[in-house]
This record gives C-alpha cells, structure tokens and sequence, in this order.
C-alpha cells in the first residue's frame, strides 16, 4: 500500500499531538546513530582525517561537489580518487601508505569495470525534506555544523543510521530565523 503526499501531509499535520507529547519527552530526540544496527563494512576502509591532512588544500567539496546544487551531497565516484592516485602504482613503493590493504582494495577497483559501492549511513526520515544546496549553497553553513565529527574519522562509520534530530534542526532553524513549519521540512 502506498500513501499519498496529501494523505502523508494530513497524517503529520495530525501528528501535532504526537510532537507536544514528544516536546514534553524533552531530549529524548537527541542526535543519534543506532548503535545497536552495526553496518556491514563499506568497500574501502577509507581514511577522512588522512586526507584532510595529508591531501594539500583539500575541501569537503572536491569529494561531496554535489552539497552546492543538488539535495544530496554525494559520495564520490573512483574517477575522483584516481585523480589523485596512481591506477598503476609502482610494485616497489615501500612507503606505509602504499602498503595498506586499503589501498590495495582501490586498486582492485582500477581494473574493475563498476563503481565503488558505498553505502549512505547519513540519512532523516523518508518524509523529511532536506536539501545540501539550500544549507550549504543558499544559507552557507559549514559542513562540520552538522557533521562534526567526520572530518576527524580515520574509517568509516561503524554504525548507524546517523540521524540529524528535529531539535538540531529546530534549534538552528528559531536561531536564524528560518522556517519551523512542519510541512517545510515534512512533505
Ligand atoms: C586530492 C588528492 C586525493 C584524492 C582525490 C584521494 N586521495 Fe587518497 N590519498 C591522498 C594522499 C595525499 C594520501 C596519503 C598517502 C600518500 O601520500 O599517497 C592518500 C592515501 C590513501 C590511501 C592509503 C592510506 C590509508 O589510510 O588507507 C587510501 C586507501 C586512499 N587514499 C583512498 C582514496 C579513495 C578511496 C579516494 C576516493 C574516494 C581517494 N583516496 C581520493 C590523496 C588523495
Ligand atoms: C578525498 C575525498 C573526500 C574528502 C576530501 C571528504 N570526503 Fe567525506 N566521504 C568520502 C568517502 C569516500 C565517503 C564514504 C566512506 C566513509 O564513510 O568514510 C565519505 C563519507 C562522508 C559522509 C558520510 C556519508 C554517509 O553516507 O553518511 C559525510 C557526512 C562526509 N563524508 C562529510 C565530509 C566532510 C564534512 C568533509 C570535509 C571536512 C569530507 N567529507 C571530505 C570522501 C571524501
Ligand atoms: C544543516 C545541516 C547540514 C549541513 C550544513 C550539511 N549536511 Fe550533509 N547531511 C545532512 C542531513 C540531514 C543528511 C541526511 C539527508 C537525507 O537523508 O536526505 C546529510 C547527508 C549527507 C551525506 C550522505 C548523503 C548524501 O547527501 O549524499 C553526505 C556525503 C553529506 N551529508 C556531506 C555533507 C558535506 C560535504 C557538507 C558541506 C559541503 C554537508 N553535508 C553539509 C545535514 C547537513
Ligand atoms: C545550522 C543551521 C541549520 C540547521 C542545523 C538546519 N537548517 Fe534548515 N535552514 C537553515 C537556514 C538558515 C535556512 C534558510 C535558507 C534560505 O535562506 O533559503 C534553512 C532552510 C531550510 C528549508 C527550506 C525552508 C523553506 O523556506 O521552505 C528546509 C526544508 C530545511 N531548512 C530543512 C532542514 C532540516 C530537515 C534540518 C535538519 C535535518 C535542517 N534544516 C537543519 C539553517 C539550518
Ligand atoms: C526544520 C525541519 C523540521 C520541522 C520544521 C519540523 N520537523 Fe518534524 N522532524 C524533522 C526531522 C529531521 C525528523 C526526523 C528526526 C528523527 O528521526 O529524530 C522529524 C520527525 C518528526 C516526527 C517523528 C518523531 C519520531 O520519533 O518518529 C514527528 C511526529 C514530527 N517530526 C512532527 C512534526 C510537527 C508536528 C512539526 C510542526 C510543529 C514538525 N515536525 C516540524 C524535521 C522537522
């Protein structure tokens, strides 16, 4: 059974009840990862902090260049990593990095045919409108304002869905003046 915009719009609306009830539970929706649904492993044990530091002049946005003009940020695609890296790297490069199994696991994709398959942890609700280039591009938040702890990570997330709550969102949104209707953000 599928249900409808209007038919999921009417039963937000009639969620008011719920969202008093979840305003008096107080803190209860405080930003979470589930930490009881463990992640099967992504494809490539992939290393943020490594490459902040390590990768001169790196942003957020060479990787995530969709955050400025779409609703998703996106995770990039080999082509962007092979930008930088060697598909056919020196077999006598002895340095550390070259010889960690992660980096032989992208390597393995230079001669595949496919993609890297990542998987997304980041995720609201299927009825929650977010869009990156309304944040990002339109309002200019930091990406660290609401992914504070990425850029430090040094693999990627075990855990999840990493959830953003309605209180995040409704603590900045009173903050700068933006939108705090429901069907703004449920539609
Ligand atoms: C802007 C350049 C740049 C891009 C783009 C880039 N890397 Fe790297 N990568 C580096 C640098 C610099 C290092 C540190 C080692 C070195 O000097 O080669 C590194 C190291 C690595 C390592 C080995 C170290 C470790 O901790 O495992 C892996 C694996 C790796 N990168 C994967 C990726 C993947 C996957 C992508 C694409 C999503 C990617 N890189 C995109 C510059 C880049
Ligand atoms: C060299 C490329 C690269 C750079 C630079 C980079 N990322 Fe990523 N990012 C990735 C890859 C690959 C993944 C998927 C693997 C993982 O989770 O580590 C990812 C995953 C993420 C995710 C989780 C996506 C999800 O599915 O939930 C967030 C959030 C994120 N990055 C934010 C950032 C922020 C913020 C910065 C800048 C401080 C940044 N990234 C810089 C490559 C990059
Ligand atoms: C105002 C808060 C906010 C800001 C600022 C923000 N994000 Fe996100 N991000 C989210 C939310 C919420 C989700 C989950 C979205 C969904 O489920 O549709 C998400 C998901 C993601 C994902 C995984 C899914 C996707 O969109 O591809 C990546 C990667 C990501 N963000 C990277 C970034 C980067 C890089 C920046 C800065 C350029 C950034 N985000 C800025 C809130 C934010
Ligand atoms: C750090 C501050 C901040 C956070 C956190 C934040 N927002 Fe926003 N949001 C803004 C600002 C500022 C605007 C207005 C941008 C503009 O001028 O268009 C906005 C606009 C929006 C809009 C467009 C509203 C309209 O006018 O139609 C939606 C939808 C939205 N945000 C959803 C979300 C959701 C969902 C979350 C949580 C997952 C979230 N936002 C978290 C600051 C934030
Ligand atoms: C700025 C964006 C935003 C606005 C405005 C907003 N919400 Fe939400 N709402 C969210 C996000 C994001 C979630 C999912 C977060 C989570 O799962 O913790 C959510 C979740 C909910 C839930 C489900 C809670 C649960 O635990 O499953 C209800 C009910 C709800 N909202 C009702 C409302 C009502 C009623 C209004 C208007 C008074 C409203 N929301 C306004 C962003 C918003």
């Amino acid at each position: 059974m599928s249900v409808s915009r209007s038919q999921r719009k009417g039963l937000i609306l009639g969620g008011i009840a719920a969202a008093i009830a979840i305003a008096v539970a107080g803190a209860a929706l405080a930003a979470r990862a589930f930490e009881s649904d463990r992640l099967p492993p992504q494809p490539i044990a992939f290393n943020h902090r490594l490459h902040l530091e390590r990768a001169q002049g790196i942003a957020c946005l060479d990787c995530h260049s969709s955050a400025t003009s779409q609703t998703y940020a996106g995770i990039p695609g080999k082509a962007i990593c092979f930008g930088c890296h060697d598909p056919d790297p020196d077999p006598d490069d002895a340095s550390a990095d070259a010889r960690k199994p992660a980096f032989d696991t992208l390597m393995a994709f230079a001669k595949d045919e496919g993609d890297i398959p990542w998987r997304r942890v980041t995720a609201t609700r299927e009825d929650v409108f977010f869009s990156h280039r309304r944040h990002v591009a339109v309002a200019k938040i930091d990406c660290r304002r609401c992914h504070g702890d990425m850029p430090e990570r040094t693999s990627p997330p075990t855990h999840g869905p990493i959830v953003i709550s309605m209180d995040e969102c409704l603590s900045c949104h009173e903050e700068t003046k933006a939108s705090a209707d429901c069907v703004s953000c449920h539609r």
